[in-house]
This record gives C-alpha cells, structure tokens and sequence, in this order.
C-alpha cells in the first residue's frame, strides 16, 4: 500500500488534509489556496494524527471527500443583498480531481461487498471523463483492469489521465451512446463489472452520505440553497435529499446548459405531472447537461432550474481564475455562475453553497485556450 508522508501543506487534497489536521475542526479556516473554509467537520480520513509534526494517509483512497469549502462571496453581483454568502465546495481536490471519486469509491466498495467485484476483474465504465478518471484511478490503487469509454467531447487532458492510469480508452463515434456501448460490452464480457453510473444507486447515495452530510456541518447547518448542475445527477440527487431531510426548507436549485433536456423535462413535470424531452442541442461545457434522464436522477428534489450558456459558463471560469485564483472546470463556471444569478434575486440574507466539479488543469485546451474559445465563438466577455 502507498503511504504519503509530507511535512508541507500545499495545494490539493493532501494540502487540505494537512491543514485539517494542523488547525483543528472547528473555526474558520485558510484553505490552501486561499479563500476561508468554514466549520469542516472532522474526518475520518483524517486518522489519529497526534500532533507530530508528520501527517501520513495510510492510503492514498482515504483522501477522498472531506473537500474544503470556500467563500466566493467575493464574485457577487453588484446589487446583492449584502447578507447573501456564496459557498463553494472546491471537489477538485479529490486525489482524481474531480467529485466522481466519492461515486466511484462507494460503487467499488458495495460491489467488492456484495460479491460482484472480485479480484482479477475487469471493470467497465463510460463516462464523460471524470468517472473514468476516477475509476481507472480506483482501479489501479485496487489492482483491477479497467476498460473507460467516452466520446470525441472528453477533453484531451482527461483522456490522457484515463490512459495515464494504465486503463484502456475506447473513444465512441459521434452519435454512438457511450453507455449502451459499456452495457454491450458487459454482455460479451459476463465476467466484467459494468458501472452503470447513470442508474446505480450507489451514486447518489455517495453524495447522500459524504458531500451533503459534508456541507450541512461546514455551514453549521444554515445552509439556504444548494446549487449543481447534472450529468447523472447523482450529486443534486444526494446532496439534496440529504439538506432536505435536515431542513426542508433548504431550497435546491440545477443548473443546466442550454441545449440540455433537463430544463424542459423538469419545468413540464412540475407543470403538468408529465416530463417532456425536448430535442437535445449543442453545448460545449463537459460533464453536465444531457441528452436523456438518467435513472439516478430525482427531479423530486429540484425546486428551480437556471439556464447558463457556455459563454457565461466560461467566462466565471476566466474569472474565478483570475480574480480568485481558483482554476476550475467548466461545470464549476456554470454552477458558480448559476449561483450568482441566483444570489442576486435574493431579498435577504442567505447561504448559497454550490460545488466546483473538477479542474481546470483538465481543460487547459478548451475553457482555458484563447483560441478555442474565439474558434468556437464563446470567447468570455471582459472582467
Ligand atoms: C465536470 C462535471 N461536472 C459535473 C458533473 C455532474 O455530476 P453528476 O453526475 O453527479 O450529476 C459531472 C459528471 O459527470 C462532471 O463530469
């Protein structure tokens, strides 16, 4: 087993762990890459540290979850009333650098528990990249063979961490369905472990029980409203399960691209009692956003939806980046720029908290490339 042992708290996961464990788990908190992390509950991951001056994980997968939360209060719009707080859960810094390890870890432990997982198998997984990344990670920390399918969208960073990992990529044709593609390959393969993260339980109750139970004690449990875009829904499924099962009044909101069904499915079912799929359009953000309703998804939850385009998406990334120094995916442009507009149509105090998916390192050459960018003709707008 891999064990880290590190004297300096940097940026990323292990930096977070450190400051944990140096600062105690109550109080306001530096996160290390700047901004304030509030009232983060103790964690398990954290051990029984006894104050030496060295800080070892005994696992590098006991580094997942237990993300900070950060004050992006800072990135209001004008007008906001000033007793509104914006909170974001900086999920990037999970050891794969992205939310999907919490999905991941949850869904590998059930099947290990249960049977399904057993050693020498090979598990399969389509994904959009970052449960793929997460899986061919788990996979290698685990000594499993894994088999990652995506399509042409999955930036070229993400493929290659898929790669790095030592799974094997399949890239499927535009058009093709990425899941029906796992499902296929799961039938010729009767010994391989599909993840099926689209319908598998174990994905929004890994939010249920990690990132909601996470956020109710960061924010001391006054939380107001809880903002997430959906690819399979599986965070706004279990976080917002969870936050209202601690305060129904906690409002959840989705963020959603256009050109994404969910905006029309959900506005109609909560109109009508019946969903209607609109015809999908084109977006460029990655990982949200769908051309379908996954079954892990729960729109019983959803009280209200905001649509953000890719233009507004990236360019809260250009400034989140630039004016906070926080370098985050597209997802997170588009969940933080959903929570902004929110904010601002708030007539008193509140507690806004939305997460921060992945990172940007994985799309340096799309939401990060000037040239993308104008190419695609969803440059920013000036700061
Ligand atoms: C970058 C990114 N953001 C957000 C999400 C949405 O998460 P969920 O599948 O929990 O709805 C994903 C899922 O693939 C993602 O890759």
């Amino acid at each position: 087993m891999l064990k880290l042992a590190t004297v300096a708290a940097g940026a990323g996961a292990l930096g977070y762990l450190l400051a944990k464990q140096q600062h105690g788990s109550t109080g306001a908190k530096r996160c290390p890459f700047g901004g304030t992390v509030s009232n983060v509950a103790d964690s398990p991951a954290a051990g029984s540290a006894s104050g030496s001056e060295e800080v070892i994980a005994s696992t590098y997968f006991e580094l997942i979850g237990n993300t900070p939360l950060v004050d992006i209060t800072a990135v209001a719009a004008a007008g906001t009333h000033p007793g509104v707080r914006l909170y974001a859960k900086a999920e990037f810094l999970n050891p794969g650098l992205s939310t999907k390890d919490r999905i991941m870890r949850n869904i590998f432990e059930k099947a290990e528990a249960d049977g399904r997982l057993k050693p020498g198998m090979t598990i399969v997984a389509a994904s959009s990249g970052n449960t793929g990344a997460a899986t061919a990670m788990l996979a290698a920390m685990k000594g499993y063979q894994a088999v990652i399918i995506t399509n042409a969208k999955c930036s070229a960073e993400k493929c290659a961490s898929i790669t790095a990992y030592g799974a094997r990529l399949i890239i499927t044709p535009t058009g093709v369905d990425y899941m029906e593609e796992e499902y296929k390959m799961a039938r010729e393969n009767p010994d391989w472990f599909s993840v099926d993260q689209y319908n598998n339980a174990a994905n929004p109750e890994a939010h249920y029980q990690s990132t909601g139970p996470e956020i109710w004690a960061q924010t001391g449990g006054k939380v107001t409203h809880f903002v997430a875009a959906g690819s399979t829904g599986g965070t706004i499924t279990g976080v917002g399960k969870y936050l209202k099962e601690q305060n129904p009044a906690v409002q959840i909101v989705m963020s959603d691209p256009n050109g994404s069904v969910f905006y029309n499915f959900w506005k109609t079912l909560k109109a009508t009692g019946t969903g209607v799929l609109d015809k999908p359009g084109k977006f460029l953000v990655e990982g949200v956003g769908k051309n379908n309703i996954p079954g892990a998804m729960d729109f019983g939850v959803v009280d209200d939806m905001i649509q953000v385009s890719d233009k507004d998406s990236f360019t809260m990334c250009k400034r989140l980046a630039e004016a906070e120094g926080i370098l985050a995916g597209g997802s997170s442009g588009l969940n933080v720029a959903a929570s902004v507009q929110l904010a601002a149509s708030l007539t008193g105090p509140a507690v806004v908290v939305t997460t921060m998916p992945d990172l940007g390192v994985k799309y340096l050459s799309k939401v990060y490339n000037s040239k993308w960018l104008a190419d695609n003709n969803v440059a920013p707008s000036n700061l």
